[in-house]
């Protein structure tokens, strides 16, 4: 225990210093931390000749990471229309883990007080389980997604810091428990960190303080000692917010508790971020011994400001779009020692949050449900990587 205790503190320790050392956004990582670390070439190594025909993606990474995708009630459904079958069998063709979309957020679960509701989540997990694929629980401590009764009181301000542990503690005993031993990991909290660092002014935050972090790992862990405890963010980026999850890691390792892995949502756009900030990412990670996860990738092409491909994508910029994923597979491969899970945010395009106001091309398969070329590519690229 001693030993582990002081190895923890050295990897504090370590990616703390490499963390001082470039401040800025953006910073390139200049130290190799690592000397064993696996050279590039076998990422560019030759493709050409790997046949993937008959290859699926979690196959093809199945000595790399779980491969997963968020899904929604209609995905696991009994009796899907023809669009829902066809989407089950993409998801059981090419994934082997799952998250639940909302199913497993907080209104969804518990949007009364003391009033359960599981039919969506116990489809989700019953749809794991029968095909042989992790459930990933998203999401406990949110600042959205949270009903008003959990931190407001009669008269509309806050509720006292008792009452806030108490519900907290309810409904993590309540939704953890149910799960116990079939949900592989938990989004234990969920955006906490403004972009500078600072902690997010939510409802946890402003009647509790801190502290409520820390506590709800000590729930969660208390509920179910065995499934894995994640920290979920977007944008890690961005130095200062990276440093703030780098901080809270140190702090739960205090206390014993120790994080399975850090999900980075990878929500992107064709401009940033840049692979290189991945890269750096991966490093300061790992520097601090800490594993992550890709947990809901999607490469937005337009947005709801200005929405400029209704009538499809143009051929040039699908082509982009295609290599940019490549590209940003081909340095999850790189670090596929530290990387435990590679997720899509949905399935098929058409089904993604990122049409909300526009018609967008977020994902891994079209609006047909068709694999885009980038698949085959990430295929031969994860089975060229020795
Ligand atoms: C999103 C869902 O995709 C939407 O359908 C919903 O309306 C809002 O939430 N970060 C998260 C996810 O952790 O839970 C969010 O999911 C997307 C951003």
């Amino acid at each position: 225990m001693k030993i582990k205790y002081y190895m923890y503190a050295a990897c504090l320790f370590l990616g703390m210093n490499l963390l001082t050392a470039c401040s800025d956004d953006d910073a390139p990582v200049t130290e190799p931390t690592d000397p064993t670390e696996k050279p590039d070439e076998g990422n560019n190594g030759n493709t050409e000749d790997i046949d993937v025909s008959n290859m699926t993606l979690k196959e093809a990474c199945k000595d790399k990471f779980l491969v997963g995708a968020a899904i929604t009630y209609d995905d696991v459904k009994d009796n899907p229309t023809d669009f829902w079958a066809n989407e089950q069998e993409v998801l059981k063709k090419h994934f082997n883990a799952l998250t639940a979309e909302g199913a497993m957020k907080w209104n969804k679960i518990q949007n009364e007080k003391g009033v359960y509701t599981f039919d969506e989540a116990d489809a989700m997990v019953d749809f794991a389980e029968r095909n042989g694929m992790k459930m990933i629980g998203h999401c406990l401590i949110w600042h959205t997604a949270l009903p008003d009764w959990v931190w407001k009181n009669k008269n509309g301000g806050d509720v006292d810091k008792q009452t806030l542990l108490n519900n907290m503690r309810d409904h993590i005993n309540k939704v953890v428990g149910r799960y116990k031993g079939r949900i592989l990991g938990w989004d234990v909290a969920n955006e906490v960190f403004n972009d500078d660092g600072t902690y997010r002014n939510s409802p946890y935050y402003r009647i509790l303080g801190e502290k409520y972090l820390i506590e709800a790992y000590k729930m969660v862990k208390e509920a179910d000692p065995d499934c894995e405890l994640y920290y979920n963010d977007f944008q890690l980026e961005f130095t200062p917010k990276r440093k703030a999850v780098l901080r809270l890691i140190g702090q739960l390792r205090e206390r014993g508790i120790e994080l399975d892995a850090v999900g980075l949502q990878a929500h992107m756009w064709m401009t940033t971020p840049s692979v290189e900030n991945y890269d750096n990412l991966f490093q300061s990670f790992k520097a601090m011994g800490m594993k992550v996860m890709i947990t809901e990738w999607d490469l937005s092409v337009t947005s709801k400001e200005n929405d400029i491909y209704p009538n499809g994508l143009p051929k040039d910029i699908d082509a982009k779009w295609n290599q940019r994923m490549l590209d940003f597979f081909k340095v999850f491969l790189k670090y596929d020692e530290i990387i435990t899970r590679v997720a899509t945010w949905g399935v098929s395009d058409s089904h993604s949050w990122k049409n909300e106001g526009c018609t967008n091309y977020p994902l891994l398969f079209d609006r047909q449900q068709n694999a885009k070329p980038c698949v085959e590519e990430m295929m031969k690229a994860a089975l060229a990587d020795k």
